[in-house]
């Protein structure tokens, strides 16, 4: 019952915040968990966490964070139980960012607005540190201990990410990126490699917050159709900013894309088309909310958010 009427509270205070206000409140309880979460690693291997430090705390958007605890807020749930499944999805984010800016992936020299981890620490430990981000997120969402998630949508949140972030989502979607091999679809090609490199993993940021908040199954469905086309607007802005972006507002070097002849939708359908095409997505993800009951306007200015970002 006060659980109930600390939530009600919740949603009638949200109502009145502006957005902006909104993703920095969700930012700094995000920022404070994660930073209290980070673990302290043994002397011997002090690089190690420094190396993880460096990157995991850069600064970026938290877009996937924000994500999962907005989306598991919109259900009812309070986000201060989301938060070790919204941390873990930033470790597996940033691990995926320093490899791919790797000499041998992407080759970037500067990430949120820092040099990039390689250049820093040197390839090795770049390398594992990625690695020890990846797998110790499986440890954060193991470790977590709340009478609110059941054991079954725990493992059922540990499942989705191991698919989003592995073989059915963003390595494939890398390997596919990096595949410079003659293709006669190149579009179809495009849309594999967005659904997976980017898509998957904002995918299984929607449906690990709406299994955290108890969503119907047929809610569930419909949010993930809204994850993907968020997923897919996303990764078509993000292409768009390669070409036009701003160095200091990325905080990444534009024009990598041309540089490694990386496939892209200004690429292949030119700039303005593909603004089209990014608005088309958001337009599909926001009348996917149509259906669902709960109030979920949060997610409806995430969307536009995705799509109006300039870094
Ligand atoms: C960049 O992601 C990598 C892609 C998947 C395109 P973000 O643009 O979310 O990066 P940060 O987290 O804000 O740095
Ligand atoms: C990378 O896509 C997606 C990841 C899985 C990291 P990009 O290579 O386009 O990302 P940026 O532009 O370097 O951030
Ligand atoms: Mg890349
Ligand atoms: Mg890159
Ligand atoms: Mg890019």
């Amino acid at each position: 019952m006060v659980g109930f009427i600390n939530r009600a509270r919740n949603t009638d205070m949200n109502a009145s915040l502006s957005f902006r206000q909104y993703y920095s409140e969700k930012l700094d309880l995000f920022e404070a968990y994660l930073k209290q979460s980070f673990p302290t690693l043994p002397k011997e291997v002090k690089i190690l966490e420094d190396s993880m430090r460096y990157s995991l705390f850069a600064g970026g958007k938290r877009l996937r964070p924000v994500l999962i605890l907005t989306t598991a807020e919109c259900g009812g749930l309070d986000p201060q139980i989301a938060l070790p499944y919204a941390c873990a999805v930033e470790y597996i984010h940033t691990y995926s960012l320093i490899h791919d800016d790797l000499p041998c992936m992407d080759d970037d020299d500067l990430r949120r607005g820092k040099p990039t981890n390689h250049i820093q620490f040197g390839e090795a430990i770049a390398l594992l540190a990625g690695d020890a981000l990846l797998t110790h997120s499986f440890r954060l969402i193991s470790s977590a201990s709340s009478t609110s998630v059941s054991e079954t949508n725990r493992l059922k949140i540990i499942s989705i990410l191991a698919e989003k972030s592995g073989i059915y989502g963003m390595v494939s979607g890398q390997v596919a990126d990096i595949d410079n091999t003659e293709t006669d679809n190149p579009s179809a090609k495009l849309n594999f490699i967005h659904r997976h490199k980017t898509g998957a993993l904002i995918t299984s940021c929607i449906q690990i917050g709406a299994i955290l908040a108890d969503f119907d199954p047929g809610e569930v469905d419909l949010l993930t159709e809204f994850g993907q086309e968020i997923g897919k607007c996303f990764q078509i802005q993000d292409d768009i900013l390669d070409e036009i972006g701003d160095e200091e507002a990325l905080g990444k070097t534009p024009g990598t894309d041309q540089r490694n002849e990386t496939l892209t939708y200004p690429k292949i359908y030119g700039l303005e088309e593909s603004k089209k095409l990014a608005d088309l997505s958001y337009q599909k993800a926001i009348a996917s909310l149509d259906d669902i009951s709960k109030d979920v306007d949060r997610l409806r200015q995430l969307a536009g958010f995705v799509l109006k970002r300039d870094h």
